[in-house]
């Protein structure tokens, strides 16, 4: 019995083990390709990343740097999250073509809308530029002495880059600097809109269910990428063409189960995997309360206007989100912390790791790295808490500090001659053009009032009975003249008397001691690192994320939140119907997706009991920036779209277990029924390659 129990738990802890990190896609042959294999994989290395031949990796493309999206028929459909072309499906939305409430479908390629500014990054090549980079840098020189050295080598090895003239490329560093890659990428400029589900669909559940499992949402839409005649990048033209993939995804009507091989290829954007327990302690206990409590504050006073007011409700729509989308990630990660025990284990592993510099004499080199974390950190506490809530306060939850803040910047710029005031004064109109358009200055006012005192007791909201700022006609007026006297009438706007003090403060102070600090942790992090790999070789090393491409793998599966609940990793229409509350702004349902539930008008895309499955959990460890990235089965094929991360779980950021982390994906046979049963847009299914794997 005992003995078993040993088995099992030998067993656990294999599998468990066998689990997180986001790996670099041109070095899987080893390692990664045997742990993806034994999780019940196909693929090999080649097939997931080659520079020779055509791989998974061509068809994943970086969606206008902040999502991911794949390529999904040999014409250059593309798919990512609804909530990935918001803004885009937003900017083309109005009262009269209202695509957000409604949906998009474009039924051929002329009514295809093009977008100015988006993009999308392939990558064509990854190289490992590390001994170039690094080259003359040694541990005796100071971090700026570092950083010239590597600047230097950076210019050295940006001369000798083998491209072709259309392609581009990034160095990023990786391991904490220990490391650095080249990616020579293709961006690709004309990119339309081609289909979208209304919010309805792509926001179902909006704020109740962002972050939670169990999850009804199809968060997805779809765009085109164009090419020129030759196939390749382009600005915007009529003339251009559908673009010719060297990949596109498959997509598998078999869909995937309990237990299944997945991977998730994308973009994650920053993860911070390799804290000392004493940074885990500070960002849990100290940062992430304060800003949790002021993103509270604003939201009280947000969500009560926009409840009370339609008009407040829709301008403040896609603020509310934003501010509400962290706050809440924030308390699901501090829990997680708590409830994993995150900061003990890593005590723990410190303690290895001292034991294991005794072990091996590296004492001297690395002896020191400890206890000067306790320290810094220590000095660090109170001017890292004081920046964040300044962030917080001043730029992503008020916004009349936040044009105080832009405003001392644009007086700044005075003293550097009138050309330099001149764009800075332009800059200025427009910020307080994009502000005003959603801006009511009574719940701005609220919002003064519930967040200024959690950074400061020095408090009037007078201020908003008299300063300019607060109409965007004034503000306009106040702005106009010769520099000298536009200075003159800034300085005598109470908004901006009241606020000037604070922001010269935070420049003056708290931002030069914050970085003083932060350079000498960012320096010892990057010492860290190094000796974790040197003196605990045998543990799991993956890079943090940094918005370059990743591979991450594991399995669909559920698990328990807390003392015997289980949640079972598919969820199907039922559930969707389940939740419907008529006319409710997150919980309606439109009409047709409740016709096609009552005749159980599935067709292909029903799984083998007849039911249509909505969303689905996978092991993979992913953050924010892999929204859009496809989850791929064993053989290559499409079967879900990434888009959030389990409440309980959302602590993977800064510590993965495997326990309680895991990714939200949609179901790519709800995507294909919405997209032909719902819409009728049966021609883009078409387009695409439908396969049956498992028959
Ligand atoms: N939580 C997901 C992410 O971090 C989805 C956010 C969009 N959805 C929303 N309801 N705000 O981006
Ligand atoms: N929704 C996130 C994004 O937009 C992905 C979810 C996560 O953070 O894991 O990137």
């Amino acid at each position: 019995m005992r003995i078993l129990k040993v088995i099992i738990l030998f067993i656990v802890f294999q599998v468990s083990a066998q689990q997180g990190g986001m790996w670099i896609p041109s070095l899987l042959e080893g390692m990664n390709e045997s742990e993806m294999q034994s999780l019940g994989s196909k693929l090999t290395a080649k097939d997931i990343y080659d520079v020779n031949n055509s791989s998974l990796k061509d068809a994943i493309g970086h969606f206008n740097g902040g999502c991911t999206s794949e390529v999904i028929s040999p014409k250059g459909l593309l798919l990512t999250n609804h909530h990935c072309g918001f803004s885009q499906i937003q900017s083309h939305s109005s009262l009269e073509n209202d695509y957000l409430k409604d949906g998009f479908w474009a039924m051929n390629f002329e009514e295809e809308i093009p977008n100015e500014g988006l993009y999308v990054e392939f990558i064509v090549r990854i190289e490992d530029v590390t001994d170039a980079m690094l080259k003359d840098v040694s541990e005796e020189m100071s971090p700026r002495e570092k950083q010239s050295q590597i600047d230097k080598n950076r210019n050295a090895v940006e001369k000798n880059i083998v491209k072709e003239e259309w392609q581009g490329f990034k160095i990023r560093p990786f391991y904490k600097g220990n490391q650095y890659y080249l990616f020579v990428t293709e961006r690709f400029e004309d990119v339309r809109l081609v289909g979208a589900p209304p919010s309805s669909i792509g926001k179902f559940g909006s704020d109740t269910d962002n972050w939670v499992w169990p999850r009804h949402t199809g968060d997805f839409s779809i765009f085109r990428i164009y090419a020129d005649k030759n196939n390749r990048p382009a600005k915007y033209s009529k003339d251009n063409v559908p673009y010719t993939p060297k990949h596109f995804l498959p997509v598998s009507l078999d869909g995937v189960e309990e237990g299944d091989f997945t991977m998730v290829f994308g973009f994650p954007g920053r993860t911070n995997e390799y804290l000392p327990a004493v940074a885990v302690e500070q960002i849990t206990q100290k940062v992430n309360p304060s800003n949790i409590a002021i993103r509270e504050a604003a939201l009280k006073v947000i969500d009560a206007n926009m409840k009370a007011d339609d008009e407040i409700r829709i301008q403040y729509a896609s603020k509310q989100a934003r501010i509400a989308n962290a706050w809440k990630k924030w308390i699901g990660e501090n829990q997680g912390i708590e409830k994993s025990g995150a900061v003990d284990i890593k005590r723990q592993f410190e303690k290895e790791f001292v034991k294991a510099l005794k072990d091996q004499g590296k004492e001297a080199a690395y002896g020191d790295i400890l206890p000067e974390f306790e320290k810094f950190y220590k000095e660090f506490e109170s001017i890292n808490v004081k920046r964040n809530n300044f962030v917080e306060v001043f730029l992503r939850s008020n916004e009349l500090m936040q044009m105080m803040f832009r405003l001392v910047q644009m007086e700044n710029t005075a003293s550097r001659g009138d050309e330099a005031f001149e764009r800075a004064r332009a800059s200025m109109v427009n910020r307080l053009k994009g502000i005003h358009k959603n801006y009511n200055s009574a719940v701005d006012k609220g919002v003064f009032e519930a967040v200024i005192p959690l950074y400061t007791s020095n408090f009037d909201a007078s201020i908003y009975n008299k300063t300019a700022f607060v109409n965007l006609d004034s503000a306009l007026k106040l702005l106009e003249g010769d520099s000298k006297t536009v200075l003159q009438k800034l300085n005598n706007d109470v908004a901006y008397q009241y606020a000037k003090p604070l922001v010269l403060e935070f420049y003056t102070n708290l931002e030069p001691e914050f970085q003083r600090i932060n350079t000498k942790i960012n320096a010892l992090q990057t010492k860290y690192m190094k000796a974790l790999m040197e003196v605990l070789p045998q543990e799991r090393y993956f890079p943090d994320a940094n918005s370059t491409l990743r591979v991450t793998y594991g399995k669909v599966n559920g698990y328990a939140p807390r003392d015997a609940i289980y949640y079972n990793p598919v969820t199907y229409l039922d559930g969707v119907i389940e939740k419907y509350v008529p006319g409710d702004y997150e919980f309606d349902v439109p009409q047709r997706l409740r016709d096609l539930y009552a005749t159980k008008d599935y067709g292909q895309y029903a799984d083998k009991n007849g039911k249509l499955p909505i969303c689905f959990l996978g092991t993979n460890h992913t953050t924010g920036g892999n929204s859009g990235s496809p989850a791929i089965d064993a053989e290559g094929n499409l079967v879900g779209l990434n888009f959030d991360r389990v409440w309980e779980g959302t602590m993977s950021d800064i510590y993965y277990d495997p326990e309680i982390c895991r990714n939200i994906m949609v179901d790519l046979r709800y995507v294909l029924f919405i997209i032909d049963k719902y819409a009728g847009a049966k021609h883009l299914i078409d387009e695409m390659k439908l396969v049956h794997p498992k028959k």
